[in-house]
């Protein structure tokens, strides 16, 4: 098994890495996402799995019969967030290949199918909306809303998929292969530091509802040298009470509050802005809590922008509400493990969107520092082949004969 996994990590690592910073930018249908699929296709093909691509860009390796119903999926994304670490999302995907392998050598036989998925475009890097692979698939994210996604260079999401040799015709919702599928297991490099050296391996409780907001803060544009101060529209100062409150705000409410995102038009050091785009990234424990934070957050940025001449304008372009992780599911992969910390996350992933449509799980990898969305994001060899360890018991558990 330790051959296996770290032969597809070694592969996998130099894959879309930025010499300058060292993170990762497998952005959906660039060149480092191409070399990415490429890779899942020659492992799916390496170990005889049936290859399927499916209408909104997913990938799938099968073992058995696909239309048999009842399939045990695993599996998670392989692109990253700008400059992004090298475990959020590949972790699950060689997880998944190196449990096969090692329920191969375990001699397992298999009574569902099971097959291994790459989710396209789970960061939501490009577009702006995070696992548009699995909310188009599910449904929660229609044909009409992705089409009119656009990157920061004005591309369109069709263009985009179009230009990568993807039909952008065929995508949408996907009742058909959901049906086949009895479960899906996610395994995922944890993102928080909850996890221990006694306990490398967890199971999901929930995910915290999140969402992402963009504000607009209209200005004025003019002279840096020449403007006097009293007769400025400046809106990066709007922006920036902004950012103040939401941060005093989400530490009163016990949830959080990121503006990890801004666009600056005409981004002239020797000019007054006159927009700025700022991208807000909440979430809470709760619906309820997340809801308040962000209408304290809208009010102080209106109060701001009255106070200061600045038109704001606000739009949600995704949101994603709690996700209890279906109960059964849940309990069977604890039950399996013995004894694991059970736990919830802040952070978003595929297995909570299709959890509307599908039972789902996922198991959780220690990180030590906790560091994720980084290229200092790490997790011990060790560590992951516990959780390969584990997912390979919980596969055996859903999809094998037992003896
Ligand atoms: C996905 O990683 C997210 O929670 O933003
Ligand atoms: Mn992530
Ligand atoms: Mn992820």
């Amino acid at each position: 098994m330790t051959d296996t996994f770290g032969r597809m990590w070694a592969e996998l690592l130099p894959v879309g890495r930025s010499a300058s910073s060292g993170g990762y930018r497998r952005f959906a249908w660039n060149s480092a996402d191409a070399e990415c699929r490429s890779w899942f296709e020659e492992q799916a093909r390496a170990r005889g799995l049936a290859y399927e691509l499916d209408r909104n860009g997913n990938q799938w390796a099968w073992l058995g019969d696909p239309q048999a119903g009842g399939a045990v999926v695993t599996g998670s994304h392989l692109d990253s967030v700008p400059d992004g670490g090298a475990y959020d999302g590949p972790l699950g995907v060689v997880s998944a290949f190196a449990a096969l392998d090692e329920l191969r050598e375990r001699g397992a036989e298999f009574d569902r199918p099971l097959a291994i998925v790459n989710f396209g475009d789970e960061e939501g890097a490009r577009f702006g909306v995070a696992c548009i692979g699995s909310r188009l698939t599910a449904g929660v994210l229609s044909k009409e809303q992705a089409y009119a996604l656009r990157d920061a260079d004005g591309v369109r999401l069709p263009d985009a998929m179009e230009r990568a040799g993807y039909d952008p015709a065929a995508i949408g919702a996907d009742q058909e292969r959901l049906a086949r599928v009895g479960a899906y297991v996610e395994l995922h490099v944890e993102q928080g530091r909850y996890l221990t050296e006694e306990h490398p391996v967890g199971v999901a409780s929930a995910i915290w509802p999140h969402g992402r907001w963009r504000f607009d803060f209209h200005g004025e544009a003019n002279h840096a040298g020449t403007t006097r101060i009293e007769d400025r529209r400046d809106p990066m100062l709007t922006f920036a009470e902004t950012v103040l409150a939401a941060r005093t705000r989400a530490q009163l409410a016990g949830a959080l509050a990121t503006f990890g995102k801004v666009a600056v038009e005409p981004n002239g050091t020797n000019a007054i802005a006159s927009l700025i785009r700022g991208w807000l990234d909440s979430r809470a424990a709760d619906e309820p809590t997340l809801t308040a934070l962000v209408e304290e957050i809208r009010q102080a940025a209106y109060e701001s922008g009255e106070r200061t001449g600045i038109k704001v304008e606000l739009t949600r372009e995704s949101y994603t509400p709690v996700v209890d992780f279906d109960g059964p599911l849940r309990d069977r992969l604890a039950g399996r493990l013995g004894g694991v910390p059970v736990l919830p996350t802040g952070a978003g992933h595929d297995a909570g969107i299709l959890a509307s449509a599908i039972p789902t799980a996922m198991l959780f990898v220690r990180n030590p520092s906790g560091v994720s969305h980084s290229p200092a994001e790490h997790a011990e060899e060790r560590d992951c082949l516990a959780g390969v360890a584990a997912l390979a018991d919980v596969l055996e558990d859903l999809a094998c004969l037992q003896r």
